[in-house]
């Protein structure tokens, strides 16, 4: 029998590797390696190939393998805990995966498998398109920039291409530093193939010839298979000069970066590239005109590239058909924290958060009632349990003072203490201030400062005055979003739970 053990960091961490060795020493057993479905209060979850689909046995244990196999595991039927079949698993077949559609199904670096699932389609497709249709698919499709911005990304691609140079660049941001987000990893490790042909849909796009994936270090994993996968893609054409005998050339590296949240930041990012500290560049001029060693260069995030196949493969329209308001097609959310089912959920725009939590997530882990949901990372918004009606997309969450961000929503119950975290988001911002600018610099510190006061009820009102004068002044006057946004989860703290910052007067 064939039996699907994930290699994805998630999946290893409650160990999976030991699972995987205690079934390929069964005889006759082969087991495949693969990336994780997102489903991670299962892992490590084991599938097995059966006639009726793949059938998975969740949290297995080496100690119970024997167990299931003496049961019938390997027989075809689903015995023990099993989930049934995967594919019908309510959690995952409620969604709409397109970007992660192989994450957790094929080996990530089995380029015949990727191939046999629909890889490569899209690719094919734009490789004979002339580069300005391909931006005009892009822009049609109305797919904006994942990493958290939402810039729309026909707009960001037809600069580059309609800026002429001796050279241009395609870079990948693999520096996922939001507390709470995982998608980029995971897809990644589960299918590096379809970040590889969203990048190079790119290159062809804008006349690129040179590309980097700059990977964190805290990611060793994702970046050992991104290496392995390119190896195999130049050992295929998919990489090099005239790949698959067309006129595109494209050579890609993986680079990794050493540490700093910043280094997410694009410009921050393109410095540390060119060997340099992490320091944000004053923005204009914007990477698509002078990015990498002064070149144009698209910066895109790993899910704004592996959104790019799918859109080349189906049209622009089929995305485009996909989500609600000015967010079109499918979003990977990310759920964390206080929540009992945590892991990806990929499904069109306009899910509430309601949906996400309480469907999805099935609740607090405590058991305890949700009081507060962070989207958008550590500089997004806290939102109240009031607000969980509110659709996910990018409008509507301006709306109730919150971002979307990269997709994260990290849940939390009543013991939440919402002038903590707000302490938290200046502290933060404190150590990853890459110092360039005062108001984020200084204003962080003196935002701790002011918290600590405000905590400890001395001068109270004054203080509250005097830390939203500072939020107003960082948000203003910050070179970037690292300072412009870190007022977003203090002011949205005070402003729905202000019982927090009252509380410790007396
Ligand atoms: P931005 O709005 O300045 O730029 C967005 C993108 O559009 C950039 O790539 C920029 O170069 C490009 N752009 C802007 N005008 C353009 C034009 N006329 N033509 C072509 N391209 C153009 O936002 P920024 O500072 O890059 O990102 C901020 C966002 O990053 C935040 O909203 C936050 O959600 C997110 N973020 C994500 C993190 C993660 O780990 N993924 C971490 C921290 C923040
Ligand atoms: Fe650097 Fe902070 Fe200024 Fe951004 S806002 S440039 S991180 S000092």
């Amino acid at each position: 029998s064939t039996v699907y053990v994930p290699a994805d960091s998630s999946a290893v961490a409650v160990g999976a590797d030991a699972v995987a060795e205690a079934l390929g020493s069964l005889e006759d057993v082969t087991v495949v390696r693969t990336g994780s479905r997102g489903m991670l209060w299962l892992e490590p979850l084991v599938e097995v190939e059966t006639p009726a689909g793949r059938v998975g046995y969740p949290n297995v244990t080496p100690g119970v393998v024997a167990g299931l196999v003496a049961e019938g595991l390997l027989s075809g039927v689903a015995v023990g805990a099993s989930i049934g079949v995967v594919d019908e698993y309510p959690w995952l077949a409620r969604q709409h995966r397109v970007s992660f559609a192989r994450v957790g199904v094929i080996a990530p670096t089995d380029i015949a498998a990727y191939e046999e699932h629909g890889g490569w389609a899209g690719l094919r497709r734009a490789l004979v398109m002339e580069p300005a249709e391909v931006v005009e698919e892009l822009a049609a499709s109305g797919l904006r920039g994942r990493g958290g911005a939402g810039f729309p990304t026909g707009i960001k691609w037809r600069t580059v291409l309609q800026t002429s140079a001796d050279l241009k660049f395609v870079c990948c941001n693999l520096d996922e530093g939001d507390s709470g987000t995982f998608a980029d990893r995971m897809l990644a490790e589960g299918d590096p193939f379809t970040l590889i042909e969203g990048m190079l849909v790119a290159a062809h796009a804008v006349g690129a010839r040179e590309g980097y994936i700059y990977c964190r270090s805290e990611y060793p994993a994702a970046a050992a298979t991104l290496r392995r996968a390119i190896d195999v893609a130049y050992a295929h054409g998919w990489l090099g000069d005239r790949i698959q005998g067309s006129d595109l050339s494209f050579d890609l590296f993986v680079r990794l970066g050493a540490g700093a949240y910043i280094c997410g930041e694009e410009t921050s990012m393109l410095e540390s590239l060119e060997g340099r500290r992490g320091e944000v560049r004053a923005k204009p001029p914007i990477p698509a005109i002078e990015g990498l060693f002064g070149r144009p260069t698209v910066v895109n995030n790993v899910l704004t590239f592996a959104a790019v196949p799918m859109i080349l493969a189906d049209g622009g329209a089929a995305y485009a058909a996909l989500g609600s308001g000015r967010s079109r097609g499918t979003q990977v959310f990310q759920l964390a924290g206080n929540v009992r089912q945590g892991g990806i959920v990929e499904t069109d725009f306009g899910i509430s958060l309601r949906d996400l939590v309480e469907d999805y997530g099935g609740g607090t882990v405590t058991g305890r009632p949700v009081r507060a949901v962070q989207v958008g990372g550590p500089l997004g918004a806290y939102l109240p349990a009031t607000d969980l009606d509110v659709p996910m997309d990018y409008e509507a969450l301006l709306e109730v003072g919150g971002m979307l961000g990269h997709g994260g929503v990290v849940v939390w119950d009543d013991t939440f203490d919402a002038a903590r975290m707000a302490r938290f988001a200046m502290e933060f911002c404190a150590k990853e201030s890459c110092g360039k600018c005062t108001p984020c610099r200084i204003g962080s510190q003196r935002g701790v400062e002011t918290i600590d006061r405000i905590i400890a009820g001395t001068e109270r009102e004054r203080n509250l005055l005097l830390l939203d004068d500072l939020c107003t002044t960082m948000t203003k006057g910050s070179l970037c979003a690292m300072g412009g946004l870190t007022p977003m989860p203090v002011q949205s703290a005070i402003r729905h739970f202000a019982e927090d910052f009252d509380r410790r007067t007396s």
